[in-house]
Order: C-alpha cells, then sequence, then structure tokens
C-alpha cells in the first residue's frame, strides 16, 4: 500500500507509557487527522513515524518499505517524508527561495531553483521568493514552510499542529489553501490536531486518542460526530448536557423524554448525553416539555441558552432546584416571541453510554477495526 502503515506501537519514556499499541493507516492521497488531548502522545507518535524518536515496540512502513521495527532503524533523511511543525521554523538567514531549496540539496542548482519556484507558485508566493521569513506575515511563513515541505516530493507528510500560531480568519484561509495543494500533491498526510473542528475540516479520516495513549475510534468525520463509540469522543466537540438513569425496555428517560439506549441491557445504570443543538425548543403546539430560558447569549452564527424545565420554578416564583439544559439554536433567539417553549430531543444528537464512561461496544485488543475495513475496500 502507498502511504503509510503503523502497527502495534507502544512508547514509554522511562515509567511513564504514552502509547499503547497504536496502529495507524493513511493512503497515499488521504489527510488523516490524529485528534487529542494535550499530552496524549500525538507528537510523539509522529516523531516515531519520522525517525527522530526511535521506535521501541511495533513497525512502521512507508510505501511497502519497512523503515522501523524491533531491529530496523531507517534514519530520516531516507524515509523520504516531510515534516512541518507547529513554528514553521523557517531558517531566519535564508531567503524564501533558499528555504524552499534546502531540502532540495541533492538536485542540480537550475532544477532545483525550477522545482522550489514551482513550489512557490502552488502557494501564491512566487512574488516573495527573495524577502526573509521577518518580512512575512505568520501565514506567509506558514505557506513558505509547506512549499519546503512539499518541495523534496516526500512520499509521507507529517504536520504537527501546523496552524496553531494563526488567527481564525487566516487559519480557514491557510487550512483551505493546504488541502488544495495536498490533493494536488496525491502525498499521504499524517496531522495532528488538538482542535475538533480543524479535525472536522480537513480530514478525511480522523484517530482520537484518549488520555491512555490508546486510538479510542477511528472514522469518517461524520461516523465521529455523529456516532461516537465512546464518552470521551462525543465530549470532545464542547459543551454535553448530561442525564444519568437506568435502561428499562430498552430506553432511558430523560427529562425531555425517553431515549432509546442501543444495546445497552435493562437494569444497567447509564449516562445520556445531548448535544446543546440536540434540545429543539418551539411553541407548545408541538409535543414536548415545557421549559423557561434562564439566559441566552448570542456568539454570532448561533446563541448559546441555559434552559430549565418550568415545573421547577415554584407557585411563588421561588427557583426550586432542578438541573439546566444548554441549548444551541441558529441565529439570535428572542424567548419573548414564543411563550410558552416546549423543549424535545433529537435523537440523533443525544447518545447513551455505560455510567463510568466505558465504550458502547465491545473493543477488541488491537482496536482497528477502521483500518482493517479501509485495507479490504
Ligand atoms: N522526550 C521526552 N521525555 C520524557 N517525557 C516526554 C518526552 N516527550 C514527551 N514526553 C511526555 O510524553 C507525553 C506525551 O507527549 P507528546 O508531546 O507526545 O504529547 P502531545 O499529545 O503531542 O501533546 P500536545 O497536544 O500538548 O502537543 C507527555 O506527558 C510528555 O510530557
Ligand atoms: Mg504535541
Amino acid at each position: 500500500m502507498k502511504g503509510l502503515h503503523m502497527y502495534g506501537v507502544s512508547h514509554s519514556y522511562g515509567e511513564h507509557q504514552v502509547l499503547r499499541n497504536v496502529g495507524m493507516l493513511v493512503p497515499a492521497g488521504e489527510l488523516v487527522c490524529l485528534l487529542g488531548p494535550s499530552g496524549c502522545g500525538k507528537s510523539t507518535l509522529l516523531r516515531l513515524a519520522a525517525g527522530l524518536e526511535p521506535l521501541q515496540q511495533g513497525g512502521i512502513v512507508i510505501n511497502d518499505v519497512e523503515v522501523a521495527n524491533a531491529d530496523l532503524y531507517v534514519p530520516p533523511e531516507h524515509r523520504r517524508i516531510g515534516l512541518m511543525f507547529q513554528d514553521y521554523a523557517l531558517f531566519p538567514h535564508l531567503s524564501v527561495i533558499d528555504n524552499v531549496t534546502f531540502g532540495l540539496r541533492g538536485m542540480a542548482a537550475k532544477p532545483a531553483h525550477e522545482r522550489a519556484m514551482e513550489m512557490l507558485e502552488q502557494v501564491g508566493m512566487t512574488h516573495h521568493a527573495d524577502k526573509h521569513p521577518h518580512m512575512l506575515s505568520g501565514g506567509q511563513q506558514q505557506r513558505v514552510a509547506l512549499a519546503r515541505a512539499l518541495a523534496p516530493e516526500p512520499e509521507l507528510l507529517l504536520l504537527d499542529e501546523p496552524f496553531s500560531g494563526l488567527d481564525t480568519n487566516m487559519r480557514a484561509r491557510i487550512r483551505e489553501q493546504t488541502l488544495d495543494v495536498l490533493k494536488r500533491s496525491e502525498v499521504a498526510t499524517l496531522m495532528v490536531t488538538h482542535d475538533p473542528e480543524e479535525a472536522m475540516f480537513m480530514a478525511d479520516r480522523i484517530k482520537v486518542m484518549g488520555d491512555q495513549g490508546r486510538i479510542l475510534q477511528a472514522g469518517r468525520p461524520h461516523e465521529i460526530f455523529y456516532h461516537p463509540k465512546h464518552e470521551f469522543v462525543a465530549r470532545l466537540f464542547g459543551i454535553m448536557n448530561s442525564v444519568d438513569g437506568i435502561v428499562v425496555d430498552g430506553q432511558v428517560v430523560t427529562p425531555f423524554g425517553p431515549v432509546s439506549a442501543g444495546t445497552l441491557e435493562d437494569g444497567e445504570e447509564v449516562t445520556v448525553l445531548v448535544r446543546p443543538e440536540g434540545i429543539h425548543l418551539t411553541d407548545s403546539e408541538t409535543p414536548g416539555v415545557q421549559v423557561e430560558v434562564q439566559s441566552t447569549h448570542l456568539l454570532g452564527h448561533d446563541s448559546l441558552m441555559r434552559i430549565r424545565m418550568t415545573e421547577s420554578v415554584g407557585p411563588d416564583g421561588a427557583r426550586l432546584s432542578a438541573p439546566e439544559f444548554h441549548v444551541r439554536v441558529h441565529n439570535e433567539f428572542d424567548p419573548a416571541l414564543i411563550y410558552p417553549i416546549n423543549a424535545h430531543i433529537d435523537p440523533e444528537y443525544a447518545f447513551v453510554y455505560p455510567l463510568g464512561g466505558g465504550p458502547i461496544y465491545d473493543e477488541p485488543e488491537h482496536f482497528d477495526v477502521d483500518d482493517e475495513e479501509r485495507a479490504a475496500e
């Protein structure tokens, strides 16, 4: 298979085990995002793929050539990889064009120059070729770093949080440009991020890593967002409403009505998680539970509100203690416009997990089902 294949990778720094039996498959032309919290081992996995860290257990194959296993270590310069880290790390004393030709030292000067100019054109930076890095904005430096990484036609591109230094608008623009360049080059790309939205935007596949250095779920962005197999994965995307309950007749009762418990057994104690956009507010014509809006905040494209059941307000107006829920609606929401307000749950945004955070499904010891499916495609 063209691309990157890592299998059974475990890694420890002294007594501290960082990676546990991690597998990874990145076919040529695909971008896989490794998504996980700070300190979970993302950079370690990338450094192992690059050969910047000696492999302790498992194996690494790039374009069908084994580059690391128990008895083998191919150094980074012979792995045909392009690397790009968070701080772009351009050489400050070299011009833009010299930065890009730096990786083409094996080539004669003229073709190297032509290749570097071709790459600068792809990222829209030809007219800055003679400038030095300090004369460029962060986004421009980032594009030069991408051109430099891609110039030697690597078979594998490893990106470690490449956009983290940029502001929101610049980030969105550079992400799109980067995707265009990558899709044209057919390179296999493994990109590390801790930003779930960035992973959703960029990735063909996402691998979610938990804080135990284990892959918790792998799949297409849609799968990760709409079918999170693990409570941890569901919670990656921001605020969640949470209700504890017990499975009765295949359902769990929540304040907004019953939710299907899927394959979980009757009598099991569970947590129901509902995304804020999964609680719909309507007028009283639509069946639901009557609620009161406690607060509403316009965030830009949507509004975030806190609500609670109307019954939780006593006859004298005193607030009885009752849980609050977060609700997200498009645009601005004026609670005065509809009264009374009813709420119901959209089952697509509700997930049920065993209490204590276990997975919904039994995971095999080597959890790489997605990779196996993909290899069979
Ligand atoms: N050279 C090292 N020696 C000892 N411990 C290390 C070393 N490099 C990383 N670690 C530890 O290993 C763990 C994983 O580090 P790693 O850099 O892979 O995390 P990460 O997922 O990239 O985090 P972040 O999102 O913050 O960049 C951390 O607890 C870190 O402190
Ligand atoms: Mg890191």
